[in-house]
């Protein structure tokens, strides 16, 4: 059996256990709250943005905003200014958007395509690699080396054609932030996959209410039962692997997904991404990459990416790409109005929903957030943070308990799960194929 369907299979024994179990797995913990004042308190928000935003990875773009040489999108979602930039060999570079005259923003525009960048204060021009080029009379300074003033560089990678960006000069790789992810991810073929639509939405509600609605399938029937397809398996909650570093998978279990699918086909229907494996063919995948970001199979020709960002504590920003399978030359194929719409009301209904959440959060007799093992994504997230940000700059009361042992986290899941199937535990299952 190769690597991949013995993969594959062990993880269909995990969709049959889930299915089966009656109880929580053996040794599971129950979860202490998550403390109220990592959602209402403005001060934690204020940790958030000393210590998360600056060292993590965050999905800044997609490579189709900025197609050829000279393309530009300015981008400042958590609250930093930076200019993504295709410089003229056609690489991706990002800078921090402030000029290094006096600091105003050198790129207003969302999007733009120019050879050079000119601050509209003083005229100082910047090229597409950032090296300042110009500045106007210069006789007004005294003579200094323009390479010393070029824009700032912001550490950027891509993977596939989704552009990451980390403000952290010393952090470590994308490679390495995302681990085993990287690897899965391969065969969702994201350095092909086109942007479909790109669209954002503002909410009010902190943004990890919102994000936390897309991180636990414990809602799916109350919210979404009038719109999801008949191939989900009912009040089935999903098959959760937790990562180092505060990234989760989960499998939604679906049955009879493939052959759905074919009857309900159409001539408009795009084409399949060829490299997709048999679990993510026939499940749905869905991964949370820490802090804000997921990558969902929506069907086997379709990935979303959602992004949930701060706009101070109480309110944020719902973002998605959409990806596929690239259509060829011409216009946007019809089906992907449908596809996007559905979507929509998908996310609409999430995101109506923080209103309510938010709401009683507002009150006093809530005390934290009382998660349960389908939520384990959520508490994962939060513990996951302390480690990140380092629980010593935490204040006591905002901390959470290390709750979830090494033992619960992946590969070490596998052997827990192996001993729950009743069999010698597997290796081999664990490399960095696609499931
Ligand atoms: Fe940019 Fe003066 S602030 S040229």
């Amino acid at each position: 059996m190769s690597l991949i369907a013995d993969k594959a299979s062990f993880l269909k024994q995990q969709i049959n256990y889930e299915k089966e179990r009656t109880t929580l797995p053996a040794g599971y913990p129950a979860f202490p709250l998550v403390p109220r004042q990592r959602y209402m308190d403005p001060a934690f928000h204020d940790l958030e943005q000393k210590y998360l935003w600056p060292r993590a990875w965050l999905l800044a773009g997609h490579l189709d905003e900025i197609p050829e040489p000279g393309c530009y999108k300015t981008w400042d979602m958590p609250g930093i200014p930076v200019i993504i930039m295709r410089t003229r060999n056609g690489e991706v570079k990002a800078f921090h958007n402030s000029c290094r005259h006096r600091g105003a923003l050198v790129a207003r525009q969302p999007y733009g395509r120019s050879p050079t960048l000119v601050c509209g204060y003083h005229g100082w021009s910047y090229d597409n690699d950032g090296r300042l080029i110009r500045i106007q009379s210069p006789r007004e300074f005294a003579p200094f080396d323009l390479s010393c003033r070029s824009l700032v560089p912001v550490k950027c990678e891509r993977l596939g054609k989704l552009i990451y960006v980390n403000f952290d000069p010393s952090s470590i790789s994308l490679q390495e932030y995302l681990g085993p992810l990287r690897d899965e991810w391969k065969q969702y073929e994201l350095d092909s996959l086109r942007l479909v639509h790109h669209y954002t939405w503002d909410l009010d509600c902190n943004w990890k209410v919102a994000m936390e609605g897309n991180i636990e399938n414990y809602h799916l029937w109350n919210i979404h039962g009038d719109v999801i397809p008949p191939f989900y398996v009912k009040d089935e909650y999903g098959n959760i692997t937790l990562y180092k570093g505060g990234h989760a998978r989960d499998i939604t279990a679906c049955e009879g997904k493939v052959a759905w699918m074919r009857e309900n086909a159409s001539v408009d229907d795009p084409s399949d991404i060829a490299g997709l494996g048999e679990i993510a063919r026939e499940h749905l995948e869905s991964y949370n990459i820490f802090p804000n970001g997921l990558l969902s199979a929506g069907s086997t020709y379709h990935v979303n990416a959602p992004l949930f960002w701060p706009k101070g504590y109480d309110r944020c920003r719902f973002e998605i790409y959409h990806l596929a399978v690239d259509w060829g030359p011409g216009e946007r194929p019809k089906i992907w109005d449908q596809v996007i719409k559905f979507y929509d009301t998908v996310f609409g209904q999430d995101n109506v929903f923080t209103d309510t959440i938010w709401g009683g959060m507002k009150s006093p007799a809530f005390d934290g957030a009382f998660l349960g093992y389908p939520e384990s994504r959520i508490y994962h997230w939060h513990q996951s943070f302390d480690e990140f940000v380092g629980r010593e700059n935490l204040p006591q009361d905002m901390r959470v308990e290390p709750a979830i042992g090494p033992e619960w986290i992946y590969p070490q899941d596998g052997e827990t799960r192996a001993r729950l199937f009743d069999r010698s535990p597997l290796t081999a299952p664990f490399g960095d194929e696609a499931p």
